[in-house]
């Protein structure tokens, strides 16, 4: 292994690719922001407890891919899976339920952590950008949130995103499903693991891959069939509310979410350019996750959109991001008394709130003029003996190559003036 590899599963973010990482967060949070959802950071570990209570103890990412450790003090901790329960933990140790109104909205980015198989598009380490509506069951709310991931997505120019919708239930109407569904599942011909499935998570016996089991599922009982009234009524109204504004969906009555956690509403936005990790982001209603981690009744219902898949989606549709470069100015001086008089204007300029860099390490003419054509800059600055005797600057246009000397003393104000 070579010292400078990253671990596996992991990659780093660096220039210029970072760039657009950072755009697609700030993309994904800004619907949030205008809608009255605030920023919340937690953790990058809680006790293990948390994730195996909340997140659920028969799930994947409880049972195989968590990393937990043990603290030089005896504490069991995991690198958070996810952010839902840590967020809710936040929020009740906070008594953000109780400061006000509900629900409690909030908004959050940030690494994760699964000890999963590497392949394209999934990763160990990962990032996400969530929300959270804390405290409130209200079919509006749940579409609230559809609404803002979907205007999220079309900002960032994707088009071939789909949004799959399902119900699964409430505590009334679930434990009757699920006792039906694993009748029906304990006839069937199944290897060891998947028979211990039925019995702890027999709804993801439904979402297994394989051909063979999938065969064998055709007559499954079907959730739908088996929804209480109000449930099916909840669903019926974030259904048409989604419909009224205009927003597209399937409704995918096989879509059982990795996280146990779920009651009612759940989705997954999936793009087609992804091959097998097309989820580039899921949520729903978890209407007894708080009760679960000890805290009181408190009706929620978030998602979390995956930064990383979401990039790879951006590239598998060929969408380039309309970024501004990070430098507007590039100054290149000729000589130590340019150094100091370019380096003066260049700090002028940045506390003026103008982008600018500046030839470092005194290279000639051809090697800076080259580094102010990669930096993107839109401006040069150059300046030698003569044009300081002269009491000028040289100013280039980068894009028209025509070049004309501006006093210092109105160099700041010209540009300001150029760059709008
Ligand atoms: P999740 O579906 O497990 O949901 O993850 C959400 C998104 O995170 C996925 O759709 C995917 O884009 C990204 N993601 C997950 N695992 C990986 C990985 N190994 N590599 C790359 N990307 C990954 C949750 O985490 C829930 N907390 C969402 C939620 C919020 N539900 C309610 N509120």
């Amino acid at each position: 292994m070579s010292t400078f590899q990253a671990p596996k599963g992991t990659y780093d973010l660096t220039p210029p690719r970072s760039a657009t990482f950072l755009a697609v967060r700030e993309a994904i949070a800004a619907p949030l922001r205008d809608s009255g959802y605030g920023y919340i950071e937690t953790p990058g570990f809680e006790n293990v407890e948390l994730f195996a209570r909340g997140v659920g103890e028969s799930t994947d990412i409880v049972t195989k891919e968590m990393y937990t450790l043990t603290t030089k003090g005896g504490d069991q901790l995991a690198l958070r899976p996810e952010g839902t329960a840590s967020v809710l933990r936040a929020a009740l140790e906070s008594n953000l339920h109780k400061a006000g109104n509900l629900p409690v909205k909030l908004w959050y980015s940030g690494s994760y952590y699964r000890y999963e198989r590497p392949q394209a598009g999934r990763y160990r380490h990962f990032s996400q950008v969530g929300a959270e509506a804390i405290g409130t069951e209200d079919p509006v709310l749940d579409a609230e949130l559809i609404i803002l991931a979907d205007q999220a997505y079309r900002s960032l120019g994707l088009r071939q995103f789909r949004i799959l919708l399902n119900s699964l239930g409430d505590k009334e109407c679930r434990p009757v499903y699920r006792e039906a569904l694993q009748t029906f599942l304990r006839d069937l011909d199944l290897d060891e693991e998947t028979r211990r499935r039925i019995e702890i998570n027999p709804l993801r016996v439904l979402d297994d891959k394989r051909a063979d089991v999938q065969k064998q599922l055709t007559d499954a009982p079907k959730l739908r069939d088996y929804l209480c009234d109000a449930c099916k009524a909840y669903h019926e109204e974030v259904r048409a509310l989604l419909t009224a504004a205009g927003v597209v969906f399937e409704d995918d009555e096989k879509l059982v979410r990795g996280l146990d956690y779920y009651t009612r509403t759940t989705f997954e936005f999936v793009h087609d350019g992804l091959g097998a990790q097309s989820a580039v982001g899921g949520g729903g209603r978890y209407d007894g996750l708080s009760e679960m981690i000890g805290g009181p009744e408190l009706p929620s219902v978030g998602w979390a959109l995956g930064v990383d898949r979401t990039v790879l989606a951006l590239e598998a549709e060929g969408i380039e991001l309309d970024l501004p470069y990070a430098t507007s100015v590039y100054a290149v001086p000729l000589g130590e008394e340019a150094r100091r008089v370019l380096f003066g204007v260049v700090t002028g300029l940045r506390r003026a709130g103008i982008a600018a860099d500046f030839a470092f390490g005194g290279r000639g003419l051809k090697g800076a003029m080259k580094s102010a054509n990669r930096s993107g800059a839109r401006y040069a600055l150059v300046a030698g003996e003569r044009d300081l005797a002269e009491g000028v600057v040289q100013l280039k246009d980068m894009e028209s190559g025509e070049q004309s000397a501006v006093p210092l003393t109105e160099v700041a104000a010209e540009l300001a003036k150029r760059l709008g």
